[in-house]
């Protein structure tokens, strides 16, 4: 039987405010809450840019949450210690592009930081069964990356059972992470299915009671 973890919500500083990131970081804190996403995205992996290392280092400087970096890069393996310098704690990158996958995680693990690898919603769960032991994490995207504030895919929900499956079928310990469009009615489905790391962008800063929202779909 695999390792079943507590529920985390892992809020989305993409959907902060970009004119006062410091502010956003210190909202989830003040939450009571311990993650925090970081998504970087490059405008060539998918058409939007985010934020890079220069920014996550300044806000390393103001902030305890562990810093959880989600790389949407087609070349993630030549950021790795940009990112590792500017103070990430988990790196999590994408199988679709072409490059050494398992090298990398083996990298970032190499350096005591945790590390997983991503789906995008369209590519399979078997892209990803070569490197399920080499994963702290696994991360399913449940929007196509590239913007938030986009609908939930259904069609990932039988992915995640899968993942699921393999965590107690070979009895691995990865967390089990999804990321767009969770919010009060999409969080329920993905944890009763075995998610337990939820990242939630527009639906965490936009809540009304932050705190309700948090309990609720954290199941505390
Ligand atoms: C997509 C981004 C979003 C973001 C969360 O590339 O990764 O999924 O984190 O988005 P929402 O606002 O849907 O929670
Ligand atoms: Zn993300």
């Amino acid at each position: 039987m695999g390792t079943t973890h507590e529920i985390i919500l892992a809020p989305s500083l993409l959907a902060g405010d970009h004119a006062d990131l410091k502010s956003s970081i210190q909202e989830i804190a003040d939450a009571g809450l311990s993650w925090v996403h970081l998504d970087i995205m490059d405008g060539h992996f998918v058409p939007n840019l985010s934020f890079g290392p220069q920014t996550i280092k300044a806000l390393r400087g103001y902030s305890e949450l562990f810093f959880d970096v989600h790389l949407m890069l087609d070349n993630p393996d030549k950021y790795i210690d940009a990112f590792l310098d500017a103070g990430a704690e988990q790196i999590t990158i994408h199988v679709e592009p072409d490059y050494p996958v398992a090298e990398t995680l083996a990298y970032i693990k190499s350096k005591g930081c945790k590390c997983g690898v991503v789906l995008n919603p369209s590519t399979p769960a078997e892209d990803a069964k070569p490197f399920l032991e080499d994963c702290d994490i696994i991360l399913l995207m449940t929007v196509q990356p590239g913007f938030g504030g986009q609908s939930f895919r259904e069609d990932v929900l039988p992915k995640i059972e899968t993942f699921a499956k393999w965590r107690d079928e070979l009895d691995l310990n990865y967390r089990l992470q999804v990321d767009g469009g969770i919010d009060l009615n999409t969080a329920g489905r993905c944890t009763e299915l075995g998610v337990d790391t939820l990242v939630a962008g527009t639906a965490f800063y936009k809540a009304e009671d932050r705190s309700e929202f948090i309990k609720t779909v954290c199941k505390q």
